[in-house]
């Protein structure tokens, strides 16, 4: 043990969980929440870092959620580390761990679900994953009803999920209020990821392409070369450097629309791309014109 930190609380029921936030709310504090679902990295600390700026407590859900993985992906080996996780919250002296269990979550008989549309039917995550964004739904539904939270912090990381939840929090009058935070990445700007603990060190070297190509891109549209060409170069860059694109496309920042010229709207560039078995996604803002 190096840290020195006070240990987080972890509690796994709901019951506990609304008993704390309680008696939190009884004493007039405002209540922040983080969900993710665990291997923390920094990325995900810098977002319970942005709910400590805006509330008295802050509560990290840690939850792998099963409902949005499909059959085929990675839910059985998605990297479960809870010890390391206290610790890691124990840093930025978050106030609670929550951690149910799956059974917690989805009891016996458990059968109402959460249909999205708008953001979540882009045309983006939702034509590789088209069960994911009902899943998140229904699970981050769930969270901010338990522990009914005055503000959530999501990341840019998953920028479409955030508009999806943003969504849904409008439209379900979700008392929460929806809190976007920037994408922390690592020197060589591969963005922090959970997942990237599945990279060989090769494509670990060849990761940051991702970055690198829709950086140049941005640039690029920002300085007024046309969206379709200079999309296409980026596209040729980043099969160079050896990822199989799923997509990486310009659209509008707000709506997620498709965008051809740079006057349609602040625009926002996606991108998911396997590298072997492993799918990363990372996006950026293209800089408005001055
Ligand atoms: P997870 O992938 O664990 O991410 C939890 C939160 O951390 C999300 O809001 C995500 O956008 C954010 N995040 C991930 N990488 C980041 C980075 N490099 N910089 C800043 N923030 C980052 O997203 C989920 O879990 C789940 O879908 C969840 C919302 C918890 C629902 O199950």
């Amino acid at each position: 043990m190096t840290s020195s930190a006070p240990s987080v609380p972890l509690v796994g029921s709901l019951a506990e969980l609304r008993r704390r936030v309680a008696d939190w709310r009884a004493r007039g504090e405002r209540i922040g929440f983080v969900p993710t679902m665990g291997a923390l990295h920094d990325g995900h600390l810098s977002l319970v870092e942005e709910a400590r700026r805006r509330a008295e407590r802050v509560v990290v859900s840690v939850f792998v959620n099963p409902t949005q993985f499909a059959a085929n992906e990675d839910f059985g080996r998605y990297p479960r580390m809870l010890e390391a996780d206290l610790d890691r919250l124990a840093r930025v002296a978050a106030d609670l761990c929550y951690a149910p269990a799956v059974e917690e979550m989805y009891p016996p008989g458990f059968s109402t679900g959460v249909t999205v549309g708008g953001p979540a039917e882009a045309d983006l995550e939702d034509r590789f994953r088209p069960t994911h964004f009902a899943g998140v739904a229904v699970v981050v539904a769930k969270l901010l009803n338990q522990a009914e939270p005055d503000i959530a912090v999501f990341g840019e990381k998953d920028y479409q999920q955030l508009l999806v939840i943003r969504r849904m929090a409008r439209d379900l009058d979700l008392r929460a209020e929806i809190v976007g935070a920037p994408t922390l990445r690592e020197a060589d700007g591969l963005a922090m990821s959970s997942r990237n603990v599945y990279l060989s060190d090769e494509e670990r070297r060849v990761a940051p392409a991702l970055h690198r190509a829709l950086v140049a891109a941005a640039g690029r549209i920002s300085a007024g070369e046309p969206i379709g060409h200079v999309m296409g170069e980026a596209r040729e860059e980043v099969a160079t450097a050896g990822f199989a694109i799923d997509y990486l496309e310009a659209r509008h920042a707000l709506t997620l629309a498709r965008i051809a010229r740079r006057q349609d709207g602040p625009a926002r560039l996606l991108a998911a791309a396997r590298l072997g078995a492993t799918r990363l996604i990372d996006n950026i803002a293209v800089e408005e014109a001055r």
